[in-house]
């Protein structure tokens, strides 16, 4: 890469361009002076005496030489100014153009245009404004890629949420009619139907709550109601609600909590929410004979509670990435596992919320484990 110069280093150098040819042009001015002065000596051995002569200004020759001395320095003042305008306005015309460029840059920047280039300059200081500002459209760019692909996801995940909920209000909808066109005539098979229509209002409940919870983290405005919870109460009522969705799932669900008093300061659905995040992803990246296992421990002031798989894995690569909003390792669309790839980032939202953390451990074809840290309440401390 060329070396760049410093603004004061082209000046000095447009300086030192003036001065050397000034004083060339002063040379030449007074070797032609010498030359008209000689050519009216007659004879050469007089030469040095008659210019002696003429230095001392005892010369005759002076008045004849004197209009070609004062033609000589207005020509060398002309001579040194013509120089000097067009180097310093070579030097400001460049300089000029330069930063015309970069504000016609910051204004295509200004007015939301980022694909371009901001080119390098030849001075360093304005190469190095020039870097800031292509800098900061590269920010913007991938910024406005992200907002971009964000856009995308939130249209798809309404589409899809929309779509879940079509087939469970169509259910409902031709059951409630089987019962009122008397389709369900026997009361046995009445209460079947609303069973029925039961468990697809539990669909409903659960979509409708995903999608606040969706527009609730997107806005940034989670409402939390923090109360003491029993960590270990909450945790075996859950251990029965997951043993049997893993059982309906065919896989095996085993729970192994500690003994002692585990209280936290948590918002309760909340935390579910979470909880029934690791669940679902457990279950749906799970293999033939999946095993879900959930232990908690304490430790160092606060309770880890661990929920393991034996699925398909997580990919190194993918593992850093899976706490990011609509991120999925298989994105493809034709994906058969439902998900939006935001459970994971609301998971992570809802543990900082609690000064809790979360994270995972997986290797791609054993399984993952998933971790929740939430710090305990001491006991001093609750009233
Ligand atoms: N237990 C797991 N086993 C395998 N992959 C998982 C597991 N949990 C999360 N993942 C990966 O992390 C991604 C993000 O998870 P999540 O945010 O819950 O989104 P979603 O469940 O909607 O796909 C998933 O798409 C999946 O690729
Ligand atoms: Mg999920």
């Amino acid at each position: 890469m060329a070396q760049k110069t410093t603004l004061r280093g082209r000046f000095l150098k447009t300086c030192l361009l003036m001065i050397l040819l000034s004083i060339l042009i002063a040379l030449v001015l007074v070797m032609g002076m010498l030359a008209v002065f000689i050519s009216q000596v007659p004879g050469e051995d007089n030469i040095v005496f008659a210019v002696l002569d003429l230095l001392r200004g005892r010369s005759e020759g002076i008045s004849q030489i004197l209009p070609y001395i004062v033609l000589g320095a207005v020509l060398l003042c002309l001579c040194v100014a013509v120089v000097c305008i067009v180097l310093t306005s070579r030097l400001t015309g460049q300089i000029g153009v330069t930063l015309r460029t970069l504000r016609q840059d910051a204004d295509r920047l200004q007015a939301g245009e980022l694909d371009f280039e901001v080119l390098s300059c030849r001075e360093r200081e304005l190469d190095e404004l020039g870097k800031s500002l292509e800098s900061v459209r590269q920010r913007l760019k991938t910024a406005a890629n992200a907002e971009a692909k964000a856009q995308e996801e939130r249209g798809l995940l309404m589409a899809n949420l929309s779509h879940d909920m079509r087939t469970p209000i169509t259910a409902i909808k031709g059951y409630v009619e089987g019962i009122r066109d008397g389709v369900a005539g026997t009361p046995e098979k009445q209460a079947h139907y609303l069973d029925i229509v039961y468990s697809k209002t539990l669909v409903l409940e659960k979509l409708v709550r995903n999608m606040s919870d969706f527009s609730e983290y997107e806005l940034g405005r989670m409402q939390y109601h923090f109360e003491y919870v029993d960590m270990l109460a909450f945790l075996t009522d859950l251990g029965e609600e997951y043993r049997l969705e893993a059982e309906e799932a065919g896989m095996t669900f085993t729970c192994s909590l500690p003994r002692g008093r585990y209280l936290v300061t948590a918002d309760r659905s909340k935390l579910k929410r979470v909880m029934d995040n690791l669940m679902s992803n457990a279950i749906k990246y799970s293999r033939a004979n999946g095993a879900i296992c959930m232990t908690a421990e304490g430790y160092e002031g606060g309770l880890v509670i661990q929920l393991s798989d034996n699925g398909k894995g997580i990919g190194s690569e993918a593992l850093s990435h899976v706490f990011d909003s609509f991120f999925r390792e298989d994105a493809a669309r034709s994906s058969a596992v439902p998900g939006s790839g935001l459970g994971l980032a609301i998971c992570r939202s809802i543990a900082e919320s609690h000064h809790g953390k979360i994270w995972l451990t997986s290797r791609k074809g054993e399984g993952t484990q998933a971790y929740l840290y939430l710090p305990l309440q001491r006991e001093e401390d609750i009233l």
